[in-house]
């Protein structure tokens, strides 16, 4: 399918992005990769994620996209650069947009991130926030469990509210207002997380801030000839479909399991 826009992730967290992207760009067609059978990233070195990063965008690139969206905070942190100096095509992550909105809506640049232990440790939204604003103040931390609360459909349970003061205190006590949901799966928790870091911290949901970068970059919403959508993973499609659904809040069906290789 030409002109639609690619977009990967390490499974079905990329689908926050996709959501966002749907439904701001309702006139374009998408095509999403889910690379599920080798999900987490998150856990991965940089070396492996950059691999994995090449081989899907090599798949979605096959598929004539004009666009790569890599819906993945892990994948982002890592192989974005890569990514850009290989591809001949737009190659949008998630990192830069979540950065500049908390930059300008944070009042005192003191700024939390979260995110799997791979985007933590690459310190990538610290560097895009440094970019932006030199004199931020950045509290990082890594909220694993947060990935397979969010899939278990349990983000607003008490355990996820325990799980959220544990991981946030740290970050509260450095006087922080604004924070970062820097994973694919964090904006399911956003309930959850705004009651546990109170009304004076802002979240930054950074599927929603890419969803408008790449508004931004195609002003003319053009309809295409023809509507669809195309989804595909790198195991069995049923778990995607199933915890996909929960994400999206509507079926996703006719999702096709496809190799990389
Ligand atoms: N999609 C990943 C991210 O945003 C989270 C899941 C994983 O670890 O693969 O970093």
């Amino acid at each position: 399918m030409s002109h639609a826009i690619g977009i990967f992730d390490s499974g079905v967290g990329g689908l926050t992005v996709y959501k966002e992207l749907a439904r701001l760009l309702p006139n374009q067609n998408f095509v999403y990769l889910g690379d599920t059978g080798r999900v987490p990233y998150g856990t991965k070195s940089p070396a492996t994620v950059r691999r994995y990063a090449r081989e899907a965008a090599n798949f979605l690139s096959r598929h004539g996209v004009k666009m790569l969206v890599v819906a993945c905070n892990t994948a982002s942190a890592v192989a974005l650069e890569e990514l850009r100096q290989q591809f001949a095509l737009p190659v949008i992550g998630v990192i830069e947009p979540g950065a500049e909105r908390a930059v300008t809506l944070s009042k005192n640049s003191r700024i939390g991130v979260i995110g799997t232990e791979g985007t933590i440790k690459s310190g990538a939204y610290s560097a895009a926030i440094h970019r932006l604003n030199p004199d931020a103040a950045v509290f990082s931390t890594p909220c694993p469990l947060f990935v397979p609360l969010a899939e278990e459909g349990w983000a607003h349970h008490r355990i996820a509210h325990l799980a959220a003061e544990e991981y946030l205190a740290p970050l509260l006590a450095e006087n922080i207002d604004t924070l970062v949901l820097g994973c694919t799966h964090y904006p399911l928790l956003k309930q959850t997380l705004e009651q546990v870091v109170g009304s004076e911290v802002r979240l930054v949901d950074s599927a929603a801030a890419t969803a408008e970068a790449v508004r931004a970059l195609l002003p003319n919403d053009t309809s295409p000839f023809e509507k669809e959508g195309r989804f595909y993973v790198t195991d069995v499609p049923t778990r995607f479909e199933q915890v996909g659904s929960a994400f999206l809040g509507a079926p996703l069906t006719c999702v096709e399991q496809v190799e990389l290789a």
